[in-house]
């Protein structure tokens, strides 16, 4: 039977981006069938909810989801359960995608893109393994309350079970495995409960892992480091809120946010892949944006979800040479360039496919 993805386009660039994804997978003649859902602002426009019921179903009904960006000033207003973000944060929810794979990768024609010196980032290649639904994104109580001082006072609970901290300690030391087999463990444990006890199961988990290397850092040490020196790090595992934090930073020493996918994975390899920038409402509409983060999450989506590891290297490898070829988005444009649009990027990713 076909492969089914279910295309959730989302806002701002979303649309623009995600069809030139679309376009490659199509390129690649693997019969796979797409479908598309609204999600984000658009799910609230188009049925008043930014997970509508029927793009739950559709992706239900798929092996996996292709992401675009959600969000945008239209929508700041909303209550915070119609907000666009909470159709991305419930769908992480609703299929339990604990796993979410941030690589951060420098290509060496890029190097000199990043704000950081060439030499720093050459050669770059690391994983940002982010917990992705739990921790204080999804922890209970939360609020804002009028407190026994007659103050409004806001609050929210940082929480980890010991079986979310083992499964994603585990997916950690499995992904080490094919790589540097080197993993650093980020916490907060000299002053959190909740990353005492990750610290703590993480280093009973890697009992079972002998051929890998474990360290642990301090969150505010590892936001250093990843500037100071990177490339000390092979797999960086961490929790909801860290993850979301050092994956930002990561990006930027890649010179481009507009070049990093990702996978939310769960333990059936269902997944949800996107590029990790987000909506941009500024340059929306304009046919500048930078489509190859979601061109590369199309490619991991192929190798985790669908078991295509060919076409996910096919898809690489026609990326690593559009960017040889000197093609440039605005993001990462240089002179002498080939400097183009949306669309002429996903065109010259098609030829060189
Ligand atoms: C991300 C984003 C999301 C997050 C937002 C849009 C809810 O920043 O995927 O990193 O905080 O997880
Ligand atoms: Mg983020």
């Amino acid at each position: 039977m076909g492969k089914k993805i279910a295309v959730l386009a989302g806002d701002g660039i979303g649309p623009e981006i995600t069809v030139q994804a679309v376009r490659v997978i199509e390129a690649l003649g693997l019969g796979i069938s797409m479908a598309e859902g609204a999600v984000g602002g658009a799910g609230y426009d188009a049925a008043g909810d930014p997970l509508p019921a029927a793009t739950l179903a559709l992706c239900e009904a798929s092996d996996a989801i292709l992401f675009g960006a959600v969000g945008g000033p239209k929508y700041d207003a909303l209550p915070r359960a119609m907000r666009p973000e909470q159709g991305l944060l419930r769908l992480r929810k609703h299929f339990d995608l604990y796993a979410n794979l941030r690589p951060a990768i420098v290509y060496p024609e890029l190097a000199h893109a990043s704000s950081l010196k060439a030499e720093v980032v050459a050669g770059l290649d690391l994983l940002i393994l982010r917990e992705l639904t739990s921790d204080i994104y999804f922890g209970q109580p939360r609020g804002v309350r009028i407190n026994e001082a007659g103050e409004r006072e806001g609050f929210d609970t940082m929480r980890y079970t010991e079986s979310e901290i083992r499964r994603i300690a585990k997916t950690a030391f499995e992904a080490a495995r094919k790589r540097s087999r080197r993993v650093c463990s980020v916490d907060k444990a000299n002053v959190l409960e909740t990353t005492q006890l990750w610290r703590d199961v993480v280093i009973e988990v890697h009992k079972d892992y002998a051929d890998i290397e474990l360290s642990h850092m301090y969150v505010d040490n590892a936001a250093m480091q990843l500037v100071r020196n990177p490339k000390q790090f092979d797999v960086i595992v961490t929790g909801n809120m860290f993850g979301d934090i050092l994956s930002d930073e990561a990006s930027m020493l890649t010179g481009s946010i507009g070049m990093l996918p990702s996978a939310s994975l769960n333990a059936k390899s269902f997944g949800m892949y996107e590029p990790i920038h987000g909506s941009a409402p500024d340059i929306t509409g304009k046919g500048i944006a930078n489509p190859l983060a979601t061109i590369l999450s199309a490619a991991m989506l192929l190798r985790y979800s669908l078991g295509e590891e060919a076409a996910a290297g096919r898809i690489e490898a026609a990326v690593r040479k559009v960017l040889a070829q000197g093609y440039r988005t605005a993001d990462i444009t240089e002179p002498g360039c080939r400097q183009v649009g949306t669309v002429a990027m996903g065109d010259a990713v098609l030829a060189a496919l």
